[in-house]
């Protein structure tokens, strides 16, 4: 795997620029009328690769938005949550940030075609910015293991989209050799100028924290390459002067897709443990991720652990996000599942600051939602005794009667039942 290393940055730093001077540069850039300037990204440009600003493709993505969630925060017995959520980007994915840099590569250096294998997210990103790019787009994706909305995004961007029957797994080998045999840039996360627009997320999560690390950054786990990402960013951080200490990064997987987990658990880290990936957070339904190994390092020299979360954990966790006037998509819900037993574990102290990183916008998966509250989720499945754990959190549409003195006792009877709480 490739990795983008900087070697001009020995001395005197990026661009020649001391970390004071990067700083006080990256924010003024955030009230600047140019275009490259306006993106979360490429305003972060001496810590990039150097792509010549006529050739980048850019919809404004990253500068996203850091919450507090005071409800989580109690539920999870922190005494104060954060979410950085990368839901917010232009296509409602973290994808955004990393195939700015590299679909603006792909066309700097002559690609006409690019492709992915997906679970939807990085599909309906690379599509959008091929399509901004004037680029053609291939789209492998697993047949029925994705979400509708982010299948119906590849299609509006106008790439060709193949569903194939096969998992994940099963659309990157096929595209593996595709792209041996055509002259088509690969957009999956294999690709070093994505990892690289991914890291910026932590360049600016640190700016929104003043620079001062927070104890924990706890990231969903799928194919792995966005705890890499944060994890080099924060490494590079370090090594510039920005921050004296990592935060804790920890990656939190779906007990049903837990490759990384049971690496970690069976072999103490010395070899993949493939699993055939089975959860409803389908964008992390992955059992052979591509890139363990740099996760691996990342998780050993920031001291953070791996954790892995059960099917009606992540539910009640989204339903949780989701009640705060946030929400998200299930794959990101399980970082807050996962602090849940961090903390009990002791390995995240109720006085330590935690910023969860969510990945996807909440209507990313719309029927997941929809299922949840009408208690439809679990139906017919082993895991229906233990849903009723979920009760408290579901809020079913109601089917009245045009009738005004129905609505007025609906909400009565929703006033009464508030007070007794
Ligand atoms: N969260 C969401 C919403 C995702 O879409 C993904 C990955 C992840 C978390 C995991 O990130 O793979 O870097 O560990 N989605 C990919 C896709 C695989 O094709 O959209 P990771």
């Amino acid at each position: 795997m490739l990795e983008i290393l900087y070697p001009g940055w020995e001395l005197p730093g990026p661009s020649g620029l001391d970390t004071a001077s990067l700083k006080k540069l990256w924010r003024v850039r955030r009230s600047s009328l140019e275009i490259h300037d306006q993106s979360g990204v490429w305003r972060f440009r001496e810590i990039l690769p150097e792509i010549p600003i006529e050739q980048i493709i850019t919809i404004k993505e990253g500068n996203t938005p850091v919450y507090e969630l005071p409800h989580c925060a109690k539920s999870a017995g922190v005494d104060q949550l954060f979410a950085k959520h990368q839901g917010m980007n232009p296509t409602g994915s973290f994808k955004d940030t990393g195939m700015t840099v590299a679909a603006s590569f792909a066309r700097q250096a002559g690609y006409r075609w690019v492709a992915c294998a997906s679970t939807g997210n990085t599909s309906a990103s690379m599509a959008a910015y091929a399509a901004r790019g004037g680029l053609h787009s291939l789209v492998l994706i697993p047949d029925g293991k994705i979400s509708w909305s982010k299948l119906s995004q590849s299609l509006d961007y106008g790439a060709i989209t193949c569903q194939l029957k096969t998992d994940f797994d099963g659309c990157v080998r096929v595209l593996n050799e595709v792209v041996q045999r055509m002259p088509v840039y690969l957009l999956n996360s294999v690709n070093p100028y994505r990892v690289e627009g991914q890291k910026t997320v932590a360049f600016e999560l640190l700016e929104q924290f003043n620079w001062e690390p927070p104890d924990h950054v706890i990231v969903p786990g799928g194919n792995l390459a966005n705890s890499s990402a944060i994890g080099k960013a924060l490494r590079e951080m370090k090594q510039l002067g920005f921050i004296s200490h990592l935060p804790k990064i920890s990656v939190i997987q779906a007990e049903g897709a837990n490759p990384l987990v049971r690496t970690i658990r069976e072999t103490g880290g010395e070899k993949l443990v493939p699993v055939q990936a089975e959860t409803m957070a389908t964008a992390i339904r992955i059992g052979n991720p591509a890139s363990w190994k740099k996760a691996l390092r990342v998780i050993r020299e920031s001291e953070g652990t791996v954790e892995q979360v059960t099917e009606i954990e992540i539910a009640l966790a989204k339903g949780e996000i989701g009640a705060e006037g946030i929400g998200c998509e299930p794959a990101s819900a399980v970082t807050l599942a996962g602090l849940k037993k961090l903390v009990k574990q002791g390995f995240v102290k109720a006085s330590e600051r935690v910023v969860l990183i969510l990945t996807g916008h909440a209507l990313k998966d719309a029927e997941f939602t929809l299922k949840f509250h009408r208690g439809d989720l679990f139906v017919g499945t082993p895991l229906e005794s233990q849903s009723k754990v979920l009760q408290s959190q579901q809020r079913a549409p109601l089917v009245l009667e045009p009738r005004v003195d129905a609505v007025i006792d609906l909400v009565r009877a929703a006033e009464d039942s508030r007070k007794k709480d």
